[in-house]
């Protein structure tokens, strides 16, 4: 189930930081980019300190997207909403597993709606809580900020937990990739991707950028 296709990171530019006024016109620069996915964050205001966008939006964006829709749910219980972010287009659809009242049962519930399962931990959620679900997820997100807000700094000690799931996943023999999310830009995707990460999200160092499509191809330019 290995949907990683080259060696190069694959890179999720987080639309979360795009100017929703101009939506469109951000959609059609990072489709004609390097970009890999379109991560898309969504946030509750109960599981985040922060509300961001639902399936209106969604709605309105799939048919311009021409890139998986990576989804990033910042919501509790996730179960409640997954088939309908699997109607608004989502491919990958990322619970965490601080939300989760049963994770395994929420995995196989994505699974089950014909969609890519990803779950996500916080920087304060230590990596050996994903020993039991890894053989069932294509993706672990590893969280490096608090999630909530784009623009924040990269907390470093995410780089070790990177590696301690690296490790995981080759001694198990599993084939699930590996995405690291908050504070990633061209000064220390390197080491990121050094690390063990196969995808990289990047909201700010993108979006804030003079030349995104330069940014995404730079991110890519390992
Ligand atoms: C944080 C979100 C991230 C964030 C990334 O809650 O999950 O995807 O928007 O943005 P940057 O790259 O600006 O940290
Ligand atoms: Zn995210």
């Amino acid at each position: 189930s290995r949907f990683k296709l080259d060696t190069m990171a694959i890179v999720s530019p987080s639309i979360l930081s795009s100017n929703f006024a101009y939506l469109q016109k951000d959609i059609e620069m990072l489709n004609e980019s390097e970009a890999d996915w379109f991560h898309i964050d969504v946030m509750d205001g109960v599981f985040v300190p922060n509300i961001s966008f639902g399936f209106p939006i969604l709605h309105s964006i799939r048919n311009i997207v021409k890139k998986p829709l990576d989804v990033h749910l910042m919501i509790v219980n996730p179960e409640r909403y997954v088939e309908r972010f699997r109607d608004a287009g989502a491919s990958i659809i990322t619970v965490h597993y601080e939300a989760c009242a049963d994770l395994k049962r929420t995995i196989d519930l994505i699974h089950s709606c014909g969609v890519k399962a990803g779950v996500s931990i916080n920087p304060e959620t230590p990596t050996a809580v994903l020993r039991e679900i890894l053989p069932c997820v294509d993706l672990v997100l590893i969280m490096s900020v608090h999630p909530g807000f784009g623009g924040q700094k990269f907390i470093e000690d995410s780089l070790q937990k990177i590696c301690e799931v690296k490790r995981m996943i080759s001694e198990e023999n599993l084939s699930c990739l590996i995405e690291v999310d908050g504070g990633i830009g061209l000064g220390n995707v390197e080491k990121v991707v050094r690390a063990g990460a196969d995808a990289v999200v990047a909201g700010a160092a993108v979006f804030s950028a003079e030349s995104p499509e330069s940014v995404i191809r730079d991110m890519k330019k390992l």
